[in-house]
């Protein structure tokens, strides 16, 4: 498994309450951790099982050596990721609110994105899936072609997260595209069955999978109807950050397993919802739920 996009410092402060603009208040427990949702869903691939790589670019500072520290430990292997020398790494400040779990994120990048080119030195040897963010689109189009050709059997997924201009580039070349609610709302969707009806039209996918938060998600296979999956809701919402990132992870492992669409989505589902009964993208101190 490869994963092509970002890596992140966050700084997560957990508050009692999601806090008014121009107040001072204090935070019951600040993580610094290593976020971003490329690496997030690599985290969570990598704790059921599958061998991960991750290739994008760091900075040349201190949380840039946190980062690789973090991916390290949780066996994914940074080889061909790219150190931008005086390079500054992407930090988001974050604050999850213990009240409901909301996740409010503000993100700082001054960074160059991975070029096509580096992506070009990273090996495609022994992949069977290669998953990128939807960003940077000219630059990951090309990225798409040339998995396309080099290895041809290699499984490709795209999140489609946030509308970026040019985003339809990403269209042809992946047989499985992940959408947020966010991204289906920004093309004017409200009803996520027409938005998969519209997505799948445009794009030469097998699968068209929108995540909805507390509402669950639906997808839609090519030749098929559109279905919807109901949210699976933990006994306590504590913390909301990553889901989306859980929440592809599980497809794209129901995918690697051989389950059908349906399942695969189902039991994402279930893995992003019990993530959000937890503090942290991966649920440290407990085998994970789903295993293979
Ligand atoms: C969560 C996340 C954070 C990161 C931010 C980047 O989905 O990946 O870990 O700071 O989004 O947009």
């Amino acid at each position: 498994m490869l994963g092509v996009g970002i890596a992140v410092l966050d700084l997560v402060n957990e508050v009692e309450v999601y806090p008014a603009e121009d107040d001072e208040v204090r935070a019951l427990a600040l993580r610094r951790v290593r976020g971003g949702n490329v690496t997030n869903s690599l985290a969570v691939l990598s704790r059921l099982g599958h061998v991960c790589r991750w290739v994008g670019t760091l900075g040349d500072d201190p949380a840039a050596d946190l980062i690789l520290a973090d991916l390290a430990g949780h066996g994914i292997e940074t080889g061909d990721a790219v150190r931008v020398s005086g390079g500054t790494t992407p930090t988001s400040s974050i604050l999850v609110s213990r009240t409901n779990g909301s996740r409010t994120i503000v993100h700082f990048r001054d960074l160059p994105e991975l070029s096509a080119e580096d992506f070009g030195r990273a090996s495609l040897d022994g992949l069977a899936w290669v998953h990128f963010e939807g960003r940077n689109p000219q630059e990951t189009a090309r990225m798409i072609r040339r998995v396309r050709k080099e290895a041809p059997d290699v499984a490709i997924s795209v999140e489609l997260e946030k509308h970026r201009p040019g985003i339809e580039a990403l269209l042809h070349g992946p047989q499985l595209l992940l959408a947020s609610r966010a991204f289906a709302r920004a093309g004017g969707f409200e009803d996520p069955g027409d938005f998969l009806e519209d997505l799948l039209m445009r794009s030469d996918a097998r699968l068209c999978v929108v995540a909805r938060g507390a509402q669950g998600a639906a997808f839609l296979k090519r030749g098929g109807h559109v279905q919807r999956v109901s949210a699976y809701v933990p006994t306590r919402v504590v913390d909301t950050l990553g889901a989306g990132d859980v929440f592809n992870a599980g497809v794209i492992h129901g995918l690697l397993k051989g389950l059908p669409d349906g399942e695969a989505v189902v039991q994402a589902v279930k893995l992003a919802g019990l993530k959000c009964g937890h503090p942290g993208i991966v649920m440290e101190r407990e085998s994970p739920p789903i295993s293979d």
